[in-house]
């Protein structure tokens, strides 16, 4: 018997969120399939070869399975380089096969989010310098200017750019995205390249679409000083927080980008958001090392008693997704949460992060916070990036010399919220007891 419900508002958007390199398989012309062919670029030597096949037609047994269990709406990306092979060169039957696929999301009364740039760059834009060049500015609203007349009768809801942060973080502070480069100067001038970049698709698009919603997918990461007295944990803490998350969302909003590195205006970028998608993961604690230069004084960790997944990339920590939606309403837009999830092939940990999480989400909509709608990264395991398959991630297990899928449970808990457009004591108690009392304190037996 149901005790206690945590309803969502009417119409609420329930998806998962999947991006192209990693789903697809076959994607050889863009600059991660020539990272993965590069020795120790990705952990075990893993590539994403088929990854979930969609590109050969499994997107319709996955879409499927999104159906069926509930789900209203799906995020995905299109492929640069497939759209784009060579620079002005269109590939029209790559453009009818997403055509394909979106006619499939619909039919399947699946809403879709489209992302136009999910960390992969067609080989001929990276060997010509990337987003470090500002050429790529127009090269992308050239994209865009193709894309968009031929989806705009299937997709109101646009990503510009998914993770400007991440992508210059990890591409050009730590090194671990193509193209490897430690340099953090270099990730400020292709964060501010990505906001130009954002915010000519943003007009392009409207100037297309008038009545289409264009966001960008954020990522927020919490930061919590290791020693909250000490001053310099407490500067890293601010320093990261600022250059991580503040530095974009503040970009297009007020049209100038500031960073320890001073201030630029960007006035074309003001005010170039319809919606705040966040992507929310985790909170890392941060210490001063000042034998990190290069990585802003800091060092990153998560602490002893987290609650870690199984390879360590994830704490769970659901009020970090609070501390995310109280700063992203303060934009005073409209909010997707465009990814959050949990790497988990044993689906131990993923139960009570989604129950916990998505507590959070009804606090905010409880507080008539304008949070339309949850994607869950992800719909089916995927090729995690430099991590391979090494992180799982899906709702449904991938094997991935057979392409055959499993349920997971925490699909079946998902399954459950989608359905009844809430989150009950009762399924709390089903899919992850050991976090029922904690989430309904007093609430009468199980
Ligand atoms: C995000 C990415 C997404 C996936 C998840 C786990 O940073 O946007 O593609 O890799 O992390």
């Amino acid at each position: 018997m149901i005790r206690a419900i945590h309803s969502f508002p009417r119409g609420f958007v329930w998806g998962t969120a999947t991006a192209a390199h990693q789903v697809e398989g076959d994607n050889t012309n863009n600059d991660w399939w020539a990272w993965e062919q590069l020795p120790g670029r990705i952990l075990q030597g893993h590539k994403s070869g088929k990854a979930c096949d969609w590109w050969g037609g499994r997107w319709k047994e996955d879409l499927d399975r999104a159906a069926q269990s509930g789900q209203n709406a799906h995020r995905l990306s299109v492929e640069w380089s497939r759209i784009e092979p060579s620079p002005a060169v269109w590939d029209e039957a790559a453009l009818d096969a997403y055509r394909q696929i979106l006619r499939g999301a619909r039919d399947r009364g699946l809403v879709p989010m489209v992302t136009l740039h999910h960390f992969t760059n067609p080989l001929w834009v990276a060997e010509q310098g990337g987003w470090l060049h500002a050429d790529t500015v127009a090269l992308f609203e050239r994209f865009v200017r193709k894309v968009v007349p031929a989806l705009q009768d299937l997709v109101d809801l646009w990503v510009t750019i998914n993770e400007p942060n991440i992508y210059s973080a990890r591409g050009y502070v730590t090194g671990e995205f193509p193209p490897g480069e430690k340099d953090v100067r270099k990730s400020l001038q292709v964060a501010r390249n990505m906001v130009l970049g954002h915010a000519a698709a943003y007009h392009a698009i409207h100037a297309i679409q008038p009545q289409a919603q264009v966001g960008l997918a954020h990522q927020f990461r919490g930061f919590r000083p290791a020693n909250p007295r000490n001053p310099l944990d407490r500067w890293v803490a601010q320093t990261r927080s600022n250059f991580v998350n503040a530095l974009v969302p503040r970009a297009i909003h007020t049209g100038r980008l500031q960073s320890v590195f001073g201030s630029q205006r960007l006035p074309q970028a003001a005010r170039t958001q319809d919606f705040f998608g966040l992507n929310y993961y985790t909170v890392e604690r941060v210490a001063f090392d000042p034998g990190r230069a290069g990585q802003l004084f800091g060092r990153g960790f998560f602490p002893q008693d987290a609650d870690l997944s199984p390879t360590g990339f994830i704490a769970n920590e659901p009020e970090g997704l609070w501390d995310a939606l109280t700063w992203a309403q303060s934009y005073g837009l409209p909010i997707y949460i465009t990814e959050n999830g949990v790497e988990d092939d044993g689906d131990q940990l993923r139960p009570r992060y989604l129950a916990t999480h998505l507590r959070q989400v009804w606090r905010a909509v409880n507080f008539n916070w304008p949070v339309k709608g949850y994607f869950h990264w992800s719909l089916v395991d995927n090729f995690e990036w430099e991590r391979g398959w090494t992180q799982r991630f899906g709702l449904w297990a991938l094997d991935v010399a057979t392409q055959a899928r499993r349920k997971r449970r925490s699909a079946d808990l998902y399954e459950a919220v989608c359905k009844a457009n809430a989150l009950s004591s009762e399924m709390v108690a089903t899919y992850a007891p050991e976090v029922w009392e904690a989430l309904f304190p007093g609430s009468p037996g199980g």
